[in-house]
């Protein structure tokens, strides 16, 4: 039995805009009507945990009602091809709910939450609101389960490591404007064929092997679909 080629994806909000929920950057930068940090930082938190706790339990509920589009279906199709790993920043489910099987949440999830004490204490929440009394089994208020602006990437090495090993390396609907994530594509090996899929190519750098499909994220994977799984 032969290797199969490893294959990374690197995901952002545009991926899932074709399925209804905003980018970050697109509306002037807000981010459903707020200011990112008021509502993705600690300080907008420690400011205003009843605002932000709301704001997640919006974004929870629109992420459950949205449905993966052909970006997500096409992505998690080609795993029966390669030996795939898809690195997202999106904190919606999108990806495993059309089939991925393994993804690197880079800044957190919607269906966890964990206590604002112990970072460990990490809970399923797949629907219930968090409201502010919501407490941890010891005794403190629970936050959403995301990585907030100037908070660790706490699986930042993990993803570093796929990012320097991938052989295919596709970068879909994200912005490059936040680190350390932006910085995977660096990482990538001189070697590795790179794709970019957006409708407004982010920079990255001048490379061999590197694709721009100025698409949005369905009609792109599309065309990487075909092109991929071309004779395999
Ligand atoms: P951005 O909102 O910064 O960028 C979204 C990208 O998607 C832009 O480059 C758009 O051109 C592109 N886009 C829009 N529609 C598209 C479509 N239909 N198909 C493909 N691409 C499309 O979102 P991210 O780069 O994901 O962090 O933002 C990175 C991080 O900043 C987020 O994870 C979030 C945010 O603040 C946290 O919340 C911690």
């Amino acid at each position: 039995m032969h290797r199969k080629t490893k294959l990374v994806a690197l995901t952002g909000a545009g991926i899932s805009a074709e399925s209804g929920l905003g980018t970050f950057r697109g509306a002037g930068g807000l981010w459903e009507g707020h200011d990112v940090m008021e509502v993705a930082s600690p300080e907008g938190f420690r400011r205003d945990p009843e605002l932000v706790l709301r704001f997640y339990n919006e974004r929870r509920r629109a992420a459950r009602r949205a449905q993966p589009n052909a970006g997500h279906r096409r992505l998690a199709d080609l795993e029966a091809f390669y030996d795939m790993v898809v690195i997202t920043q999106n904190v919606d489910d999108l990806h495993e709910r059309a089939g991925s099987t393994h993804v690197i949440h880079l800044h957190g999830e919607l269906i966890k939450v964990r206590s604002t004490h112990d970072p460990s204490l990490v809970y399923d929440r797949s629907e219930a609101d968090i409201h502010l009394g919501d407490l941890c089994e010891r005794g403190h208020q629970l936050r959403p389960h995301i990585v907030w602006f100037g908070e660790m990437v706490p699986l930042m090495d993990q993803a570093a490591r796929h990012a320097m090993t991938a052989e295919v390396f596709l970068v879909i609907g994200t912005s490059l404007q936040v680190y350390p994530a932006a910085g995977l594509v660096d990482l990538v090996p001189a070697e590795a064929s790179v794709y970019v899929v957006d409708p407004e190519t982010p920079p990255v750098a001048p490379r061999p092997g590197l694709r721009i499909l100025a698409e949005p994220a369905g009609e792109g994977m599309n065309q990487i679909y075909a092109e991929l799984t071309a004779g395999k």
